[in-house]
């Protein structure tokens, strides 16, 4: 899968995306990560991409012109998305995640400090997304949400595709407890039933602890 991201900062999403399973997701080109700056197309001198808006009001709006040149500058896929990150979008959940996992290209548009112009929206007509109900400085965080959680659901970006499927939210659940070595620490041990290999019981336990975690924590995600 490819992600373009249009981005003032691009590397806020080259940093990220270096490190760590990122990095060996593109090691592997199960992903490809590209950044493109709007401010590259500029018609400005000063390469500027903001101005005051219309009306009148506090801030800046990012200009159209250098946003709708560099998005129309790439290569779109057959099977490709366009994604806004704004907190006026859709809040960003698994079930979009999974359904995200199945483009070939997603194209991802963020600002930053201030609002676009709303004629980015009419020319582009992405699909508006956030991340929850706050908001941040720029859309680059959210988009980097958007990259690591989709990534992680595409095959062999994590080592074990188990690991995907057994974590909170896949099966609607929170994630059960997990522990490692040792078997006792500060005198809180390992519950018995983890110890002595009957899977059966060891499952039982687990779906039990998800259960109860998410009727304590998140009892809207049992309904
Ligand atoms: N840009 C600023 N805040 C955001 C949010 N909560 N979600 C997505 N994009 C944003």
């Amino acid at each position: 899968m490819r992600f373009d991201v249009l981005t003032l900062f691009p590397d806020m999403i080259e940093n990220y995306c270096s490190l760590s399973i990122m990095k060996r997701a593109r090691e592997n080109n199960i992903i490809d990560v590209s950044t493109i700056n709007p401010r590259d197309f500029s018609l400005d001198k000063h390469k500027k991409v903001d101005d005051t808006p219309y009306g009148g009001g506090a801030g800046m709006v990012l200009m159209a012109q250098p946003y709708v040149d560099a998005y129309e500058s790439i290569i779109k896929y057959e099977n490709s998305l366009t994604v806004m990150l704004t907190p006026q979008g859709k809040t960003f959940d698994e079930q979009m995640c999974v359904d995200f996992a199945k483009y070939e290209q997603i194209i991802l548009i963020c600002g930053h400090y201030e609002g676009f112009d709303e004629r980015i929206r009419d020319i582009i007509k992405p699909y508006e997304v956030s991340i929850g109900d706050f908001v941040l400085t720029g859309g680059e965080l959210p988009a980097l949400c958007l990259i690591d959680s989709v990534s992680r659901k595409l095959d062999g970006t994590l080592g074990k595709l188990l690991s995907a499927e057994e974590d909170s939210f896949s099966n609607g659940l929170l994630e059960y407890p997990q522990y490692t070595k040792p078997r006792e620490y500060r005198g809180y041990k390992v519950p018995e039933v983890l110890l002595n290999g009957n899977h059966s019981e060891i499952e039982k336990y687990r779906r039990e602890e998800s259960l109860k975690r998410t009727k304590e924590r998140r009892s809207d995600l049992l309904e």
